[in-house]
């Protein structure tokens, strides 16, 4: 066995975001010991970007909503390709969890009868996201993370794993790196959660943080476990796109909840021009009603700014193309408006919006109570993920488990905005408490000495080569750089054919270009070396994400395709399903959806 340090726990959580946290929880009051990997420092997780809310059929505000309601919602957005199950759960389990976590200390926003206030958000029939602010990311971290470390979870910070250990076709622990010290760590475990977030760094433009690299992805996929959805990336039609150093950084939907407005360059309300056939029913077709919809009005329809975001970014897209942009390439996002109607805008933005304000006065000298924002859409979220068992999170692979954005199937072709920290929080909880099962079920595995070493090889070799010897090598940044760039303009927003195609030619060539990168220094915090391993799963994401692309000849949520503009009935039965050959090279495969029960499509036709 290689001399490296080997930590052992019954289930080992890989990610310490609001996924991660929950299921370390659950796992660890169900009596087992709980290791947590964390790729960041705690509380540096990307979950605490996540700005408007959670979504939960409290009915707090509008006492109509309730689980059927959020559920049709869901299924809807996600263009009823979803994992029906996971939406069920998710909406009947969703105001338990929210509720748990103000018993733990979460504060939220307010009704003026002490409630937990909840807010409008796109694709969401009734006011239903619980907030705190425009933070409510960080508050259910901080929330999460105090619960957590009061239960004596090891928490494994700056280490970042690089390979799933695998003994008899099942997961039995990870190998890693200790960023800080470069040095490498076994975990033994019984168990694996994966709950590593997103994406958003293969993308040029995102509102992701550094380490959403796709790491859970790329690790379960390598490990031989199925990946669906990946052609479904959700681009938020609001980024921040000035100045060039921001760009792409996440306005919040909750800007628009609160009366927001989107214009072009000539002050017009392009949304009301594009109101899907589907959506007509449901949507204001004029400001007025829009206005009130946004102030608790319950006769009134939401306005068109608060459709579904997959929809929003197709259009912002139109105008800015067709010149009607802001003169940053965005469109105009309002809230300073909302003085025509409410005498105490200005302390009302700053109260409800406080990053919003900051950020925009701070980065950009904009004050959003005066002027307008200039936004465009950023690479934000992606539905497709590990393939998991509904009730348990499981994996296919025995005893791989995923929760949260690296996990698929609640979202189908398109996520509703606070769908995401719900997610996280119900299916974290169920992974924690299945993960923990399968723990006290079953013996710790056997460590493979030779898979060890021949991932710690892998991860060393960019040391030996040699970049300032003019060898023919170069350095990892170039490479991320050059994927960023050709999957922002080739894999994006809109996609063809031929566009795709280019950009698997391009990931070939990226693919031997990283298997040349090297690294000077030494293992010691070295950022150069981080960025070279990150490239794996950089690029094994992208590919899964323009292979399914490809696969899917139609549009559908987030996958738009220029040559396929309509949706396919057929395909609308199936999900992309991609997973490693024996070959080692990427299969695509098509497989049905599970049909819907009869009690749940009752459901949506009374919904309608
Ligand atoms: O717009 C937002 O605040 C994002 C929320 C989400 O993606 O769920």
């Amino acid at each position: 066995m290689p001399d490296y340090e080997t930590v052992e726990h019954d289930v080992l959580i890989i990610g310490s975001g609001g996924a991660g946290l929950r299921a370390a929880i659950e796992a660890s009051a169900a009596g087992v010991s709980v290791g947590m990997v964390s790729k960041c420092l705690l509380g540096k997780a990307h979950t605490v970007m996540a700005e408007g809310g959670i979504a939960a059929a409290l009915a707090n505000v509008d006492d109509r909503d309730n689980w059927k309601v959020h559920f049709a919602d869901t299924m809807r957005g996600g263009q009823y390709v979803n994992n029906w199950r996971m939406a069920e759960l998710h909406a009947k389990e969703a105001p338990d969890r929210v509720r748990e976590l103000e018993a733990w200390g979460a504060v939220f926003d307010r009704t003026p009868d002490g409630r937990i206030l909840q807010r409008n958000f796109g694709g969401h029939k009734y006011p239903r996201l619980a907030h705190v602010g425009d933070r409510t990311g960080l508050e259910l971290i901080r929330t999460l993370q105090d619960r957590g470390v009061h239960r004596g979870i090891d928490v494994h910070m700056e280490v970042c794993v690089i390979e799933l250990l695998q003994d008899g076709g099942r997961v039995i622990g990870a190998f890693g790196y200790d960023r800080e010290r470069g040095k490498f760590r076994i975990f033994h475990a019984k168990a694996v959660v994966l709950a590593t977030g997103g994406v958003g760094k293969a993308y040029k433009i995102t509102s992701n943080s550094w380490d959403c690299t796709g790491d859970g992805h790329a690790l379960a996929y390598h490990a031989g476990a199925a990946l669906i959805d990946m052609e479904y990336l959700q681009f938020h039609p609001t980024g921040m796109v000035w100045p060039p150093s921001v760009c792409g950084m996440l306005v919040t939907e909750g800007v628009r909840g609160e009366g927001g407005i989107l214009t072009n360059k000539d002050g017009k309300r392009f949304m009301f021009d594009h109101i899907p056939d589907n959506y007509k029913a449901q949507t204001a077709d004029n400001e007025e009603e829009g206005w009130r919809y946004t102030q608790g009005d319950k006769k009134a329809r939401r306005p068109p700014d608060l459709l579904t975001r997959d929809h929003i970014a197709r259009c912002i897209v139109r105008e800015i193309k067709e010149g009607r942009g802001s003169p940053h390439g965005g469109v105009f996002l309002d809230i300073s408006w909302i003085k025509q109607r409410i005498s105490n805008a200005e302390e009302h933005i700053r109260r409800k919006l406080p990053s919003m304000y900051h950020q925009f006065k701070q980065l950009g000298d904009v004050d959003i109570t005066r002027e307008a924002m200039e936004v465009g859409p950023t690479t934000h979220y992606i539905m497709g993920g590990v393939k998991v068992d509904a009730d348990t999170e499981m994996s296919t692979m025995p005893g791989l488990f995923a929760a949260g954005e690296c996990a698929a199937g609640i979202n189908g072709a398109n996520r509703l905005g606070g769908n995401s920290l719900s997610d996280i929080i119900v299916f974290g909880k169920r992974a924690g408490e299945f993960a923990a099962k399968f723990a006290k079920g079953n013996k710790a595995g056997q460590i493979n000495a030779a898979q060890v070493e021949e991932a710690a090889q892998r991860a060393l070799e960019p040391f030996s080569r040699n970049v300032t010897a003019g060898a023919g090598f170069e350095g990892p940044y170039q490479v991320q750089f050059d994927l960023q760039e050709m999957m922002q303009n080739l894999v994006g927003i809109v996609r063809r054919e031929d566009e795709i195609l280019r950009a698997l030619d391009g990931l070939q060539r990226l693919n031997a270009r990283a298997q040349r990168v090297g690294v000077t220094g030494h293992r010691q915090f070295n950022p150069g070396w981080h960025t070279a391993l990150d490239l794996r799963s950089l690029l094994t994401v992208s590919e899964a994400i323009a292979r399914a692309a490809l696969e899917r000849k139609e549009s559908r949520g987030a996958q738009f395709r220029d040559d396929f503009p309509n949706k396919d009935t057929a395909l609308g039965r199936e999900s992309v399903v991609i997973r490693k050959g024996a070959n080692g090279s990427m299969q695509v495969n098509r497989e049905p959806l599970p049909e819907m029960p009869e009690h749940l499509k009752q459901v949506i036709d009374e919904m309608k």
